[in-house]
C-alpha cells in the first residue's frame, strides 16, 4: 500500500474507556432514528468483504458465522459486505441479483438477530462494478489483446519514419504486431494511446465514460432497475435496511466523480453526475417499503481531478432531499492511482494514496490515522443541516476508542460512528465498552494485515487472534489451514 512520504509511526490514542454508568449516559450508546427505524445505539459495523461466499455468490456457514460473531458485540447496526446486484459470475463475493440468493441471505439475517439478541439492525450494502481484467503478459498483449487499427499503422509509420507501415499490402497485421512488440518503453508510449498503455501496464478496465460500448452507454437505463430489484430481495430476506454503494472504485462512485465526462446528461456538471444516483435512489425507495434506505459515498475521491468535499457536500444535500434515511461517508479507494499489479494479477483499488486514505494505517503523516476522515462527514452533515434536513450521517476512518467516538458525536462530526478494523480486531468491543469492560478490548493496531488478505482475495482475519487456540473443538479454519476464521469468544467476567 502507498504510504505518506513523511511516514511516521503513531501510537494508539488514549481510548478513554468509560464505566458502565458513563457508557449508559453517553451519546455513543444512545438511540438514533434511521428513517422509520431506531438503532439502539450509534455504533456501526460498516461493510467489510471477508471472502467467505461460494464461488457463485451464495451465503456459506462461514459467512453466517462471521456476521453472528459481529452481532455478539451488539452494535446498533451491522452492514453486510458489498453484495453484487447482477446475476453474473463474480467470484466469491456475495450476490443478490436473483431470487435464488434470498434463502441464504435470510439465514444470515436470522443469525444476526440471534447473535445480538435482537438488539442489532442488519443492513446490506448493494453494489455494481464494471469489468476489470488481469495485467497481460507483454507478448500476449501485442499478439492478441490489442486491436490493431489504422491509427497504429499511422503512428508506427511516423515513429519509424517508414511510410510502408501505412499500407496493409506491404505490412500485414502480424508484422504490425511484431513491430509493436519490439518497441522499447518510450516507443510504446509514442505509438499507443494512453488508454492502451494503461491496458498493457495495469490490465484492461472498463470505465463509465466508455460510452462507445453499448452496455456502458446503457448503464443509466439498466442500473435503477437492477438496484431496485436487489433492494426488494434484501427486504424479502428480512434485512432492516439497504445501503446503496456509491463509494470507492465502483460504478456509482464513478458516475458521481468529477472525472465523469459522459456527454449524455449523466456526466460533466455535478447536476448531471448526481442524476443516475438520484434515479437509483427513487427506484430503490419504491421497493423497500418501511426498511431504511441509505447510501455510502465519498467525501473526497483523493485522486487527481476527482470529486472534492464541496461537490460531495452538495450531493449529500440532494440525497437527503431525495429522502435517504442515512448517509455514510467514506474516502478514496480508487483504481486510478492503484499500484501496478504483477503480470497475471488485477489492479486493486486500495493500493494507492486513495486506498491509504480509505483505510489509513499507523504509519501516517503528522496528522495520523485516527479519526482522520471525520472532517468529511462533518462537512457533509453541515451541508445536510444547512439544507434543512436531519438525515443522520455515519462517519468512519480510524475510530479507535470510546473517547474518539464520543468526541466525534459531541462535535457533530457525525451521528453514528462506524468502526471496521476495530470491530474486526474485537467484535465484542462495543459490548465490552458498554458494560464498562473497556480494559478488555483487543485494540486494532492499524497495520492492515487484514487488508492485505483482502487484496489477495484470501479469507480476511485479524492478526491479533487468527493463530489463537487453533485446537479449539469445532472451530473453522481458513483454506490455508493456519488461521481461525472468527475471533475467540469473550469470557464475560461474572
Ligand atoms: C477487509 C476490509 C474489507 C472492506 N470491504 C468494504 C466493503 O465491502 N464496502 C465498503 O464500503 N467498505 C469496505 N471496507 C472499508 C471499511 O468499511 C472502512 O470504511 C475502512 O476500513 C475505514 O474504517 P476503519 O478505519 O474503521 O477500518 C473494507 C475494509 C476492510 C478492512
Ligand atoms: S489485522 Fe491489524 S489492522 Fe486488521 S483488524 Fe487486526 S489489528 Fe487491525
Amino acid at each position: 500500500m502507498w504510504q505518506p512520504p513523511e511516514r511516521q509511526k503513531h501510537t494508539l490514542p488514549d481510548a478513554g474507556w468509560p464505566s458502565a454508568d458513563q457508557a449508559a449516559a453517553s451519546r455513543l450508546f444512545s438511540p438514533v432514528k434511521l428513517g422509520a427505524l431506531e438503532a439502539r445505539t450509534r455504533t456501526w459495523v460498516p461493510a467489510m468483504v471477508p471472502w467467505r461466499a461460494t464461488e457463485d455468490g451464495f451465503v456459506t456457514p462461514d459467512v453466517i458465522a462471521w456476521y453472528r460473531r459481529f452481532a455478539e458485540g451488539r452494535p446498533g447496526v451491522i452492514v453486510v459486505e458489498a453484495t453484487g446486484i447482477r446475476d453474473i459470475p463474480s467470484g466469491p463475493l456475495l450476490r443478490i441479483g436473483h431470487d435464488r440468493f434470498v434463502p441464504g441471505l435470510r439465514d444470515l439475517v436470522r443469525a444476526v438477530r440471534e447473535g445480538s439478541g435482537g438488539e442489532t439492525l442488519v443492513f446490506i450494502q448493494i453494489i455494481d462494478f464494471l469489468a476489470i481484467r488481469r495485467r497481460p503478459p507483454r507478448d500476449k498483449y501485442f499478439a492478441r489483446f490489442l486491436a490493431i487499427t489504422g491509427r497504429h499503422r499511422e503512428a508506427l509509420a511516423a515513429h519509424a519514419g517508414e511510410p510502408a507501415w501505412r499500407d496493409p499490402a506491404a505490412r500485414d497485421e502480424a508484422a504490425v504486431r511484431a513491430a509493436l512488440a519490439a518497441l522499447d518503453d518510450a516507443g510504446v508510449r509514442d505509438v499507443l494511446t494512453a488508454r492502451e498503455v494503461e491496458d498493457l501496464e495495469q490490465g484492461y478496465r472498463e470505465r463509465v465514460t466508455d460510452t462507445h460500448l453499448p452496455h456502458i452507454r446503457e448503464l443509466p437505463a439498466v442500473l435503477p432497475g437492477l438496484f431496485a430489484g436487489a433492494a426488494a430481495r434484501a427486504v424479502d430476506a428480512g434485512f432492516d435496511g439497504v445501503e446503496l454503494h456509491f463509494a470507492h472504485a465502483y460504478t456509482m462512485a464513478s458516475f458521481l466523480s468529477a472525472r465523469n465526462t459522459r456527454d449524455d446528461g449523466y456526466g460533466g456538471p455535478r447536476e448531471h453526475r448526481v442524476r443516475l444516483p438520484l434515479e437509483v435512489i427513487a427506484a430503490a425507495r419504491a421497493r423497500v417499503g418501511g426498511a431504511a434506505l441509505g447510501a455510502r459515498f465519498l467525501g473526497d475521491d483523493v485522486i487527481e481531478g476527482g470529486t472534492r468535499i464541496e461537490d460531495a457536500a452538495w450531493f449529500a444535500a440532494r440525497f437527503a432531499e431525495a429522502g435517504l434515511d442515512f448517509l455514510s461517508v467514506s474516502k478514496g479507494g480508487k483504481f486510478e492511482d492503484a499500484k501496478q499489479p504483477k503480470v497475471g494479477a488485477s489492479a486493486y483499488p486500495y493500493t494507492g494514496q486513495s486506498g491509504y486514505e480509505c483505510m489509513p494505517t499507523i504509519y501516517s503523516d503528522a496528522r495520523g490515522p485516527f479519526a482522520r476522515n471525520l472532517p468529511l462527514s462533518a462537512a457533509v452533515r453541515r451541508a445536510v443541516r444547512d439544507a434543512g434536513y436531519t438525515t443522520p450521517v455515519v462517519g468512519a476512518g480510524g475510530i479507535a476508542g470510546f473517547a474518539d467516538a464520543e468526541a466525534a458525536l459531541e462535535r457533530g462530526d457525525c451521528d453514528l460512528v462506524a468502526s471496521a478494523r476495530q470491530s474486526l480486531a474485537d467484535p465484542d468491543w462495543w459490548l465490552k465498552v458498554r458494560l464498562g469492560h473497556g480494559a478488555d478490548v483487543r485494540r486494532c493496531e492499524f497495520t492492515n494485515y487484514c487488508e492485505a488478505l483482502d487484496q489477495q482475495h484470501k479469507q480476511v482475519t485479524c492478526k491479533l487472534w487468527d493463530r489463537e487456540a487453533l485446537d479449539e473443538p469445532g472451530i473453522a479454519l481458513a483454506a490455508d489451514g493456519k488461521r481461525r476464521l472468527i475471533a475467540p469468544a469473550w469470557r464475560r467476567p461474572s
